[in-house]
């Protein structure tokens, strides 16, 4: 072998265990493996041009570039072990998990079920337990079912009263609304099913309002019994116990007051008997003060007659009552804006632990 083929030989080892030793990682090693060894690599193109040495030559550089080759090659996956214990090493430190920190509270633990939904679980309950259906309605309605089946006449103001929102006329120029209230599930209930009718209806209602108190969308619970013998005294006794049941009371004055809605007659205001001595809190089932909740009759002839009902062979009674001032009556809360804000801090501290479902059994609100 000439000086300067072995002189270029050593040179190139030095070179490439300089940059073996260098590598810092797994990619870098692999970048040095295709310089030296890989197809087009530094010593690979030197195995090239043994084929064109003479028999002399190729018997000294044959051994050399083979035994370059070889050291080259068990340099390169020395290192590369080497930095891949390194790399897992690294990972380990960085990984480490100290078992002896408190675990994480589980999504059910932090989640909370909204006081809305809460209610609505125990209205559920409540009615279910009272012999009532579930029932529900569309949001979007059209002002038969909102106002015109429910004896509202054309033009009559209470269409006004209920500060409706209308929608912009469909190809048909019919109007259509975001239902008022859930009486319009009144009229799909009659022309679905035939009496016995015993229906529980909570639901979104609509309308343009807004205030501590009002919000534009709110939530109603509405009832509807329809039978052959059905009278006030029914209509007393269910409310009654509704209330007593939702308050989580055993007893409780109501006062019924005269009132008027279009789809009921007689219709009636009901008060609950309460205690407003302390400041901020209302205690039911006690106390010398009323408070009005809900709205309740005995269904007009005419809903039953557009519900293809025969008045004189049945009658029923409906009430409806606003869920969120339920919600906001039972559990203290103030503003009923809040309910709507989405403020996890405030879901947090009024929310319900998802896994405590209301049961009459297990307790509505324990
Ligand atoms: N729909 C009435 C409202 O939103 C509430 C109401 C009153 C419902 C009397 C009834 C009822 O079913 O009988 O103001």
């Amino acid at each position: 072998m000439s000086e300067t083929a072995s002189d270029d030989l050593s040179e190139l080892e030095r070179d490439l265990m300089a940059d073996i030793a260098a590598a810092s990682d797994e990619a870098a090693i692999e970048q040095v493996r295709v310089a030296a060894i890989g197809k087009k690599g530094a010593v690979s193109e030197r195995m090239k041009t043994l084929g064109r040495m003479s028999p002399e030559e190729r018997q000294v550089m044959g051994p050399a570039l083979n035994g370059l080759k070889a050291r080259v090659t068990e340099a390169i996956a020395d290192r590369k072990a080497e930095l891949r214990a390194a790399a897992i090493e690294a990972r380990l430190a960085e990984e480490t998990v100290d078992v002896t920190l408190p675990v994480r509270p589980s999504p059910v633990e932090t989640g909370r079920i909204h006081p809305i939904t809460q209610v609505v679980d125990e209205i559920t309950a409540i009615c279910a337990d009272m012999g009532f259906a579930i029932a529900e309605g569309p949001d979007i309605e059209t002002d038969y079912y909102n106002f015109t089946a429910l004896n509202f006449p054309p033009d009559h103001p209470a269409r006004e009263m209920h500060d409706t929102f209308f929608l912009a006329p469909g190809e048909d120029g019919e109007r259509k609304v975001l239902r008022t209230h859930t009486s319009p599930v009144q009229m799909r209930t009659m022309e679905a099913q035939k009496p016995p009718i015993r229906v529980a209806i909570p639901g979104k209602t609509y309308r343009h309002d807004s205030d501590a108190t009002h919000t534009p969308m709110f939530h109603q619970l509405e009832a509807l019994v329809v039978d052959e013998v059905t009278t006030v005294a029914h209509l007393k006794w269910t409310i009654e116990t509704f209330c007593k049941a939702f308050f989580e009371v055993d007893e409780v004055a109501m006062r019924y007051r005269p009132s008027y809605f279009p789809f009921t007659e007689p219709s009636l205001e009901v008060d609950i008997q309460c205690d407003r001595s302390r400041p901020g809190e209302v205690r039911f089932g006690e106390g010398n003060d009323w408070m009005e909740i809900l709205g309740c009759g005995m269904v007009h002839p005419n809903v039953l007659r557009a519900g293809g009902l025969d008045p004189d062979v049945y009658q029923g009674f409906a009430w409806g009552i606003g869920i969120d001032r339920l919600a906001m009556l039972k559990y203290g809360m103030p503003d009923l804006r809040a309910f709507f804000d989405a403020d996890v801090r405030w879901l947090s501290h009024y929310g319900f632990r998802p896994l405590d479902m209301p049961t009459l059994f297990g307790g509505l609100s324990r």
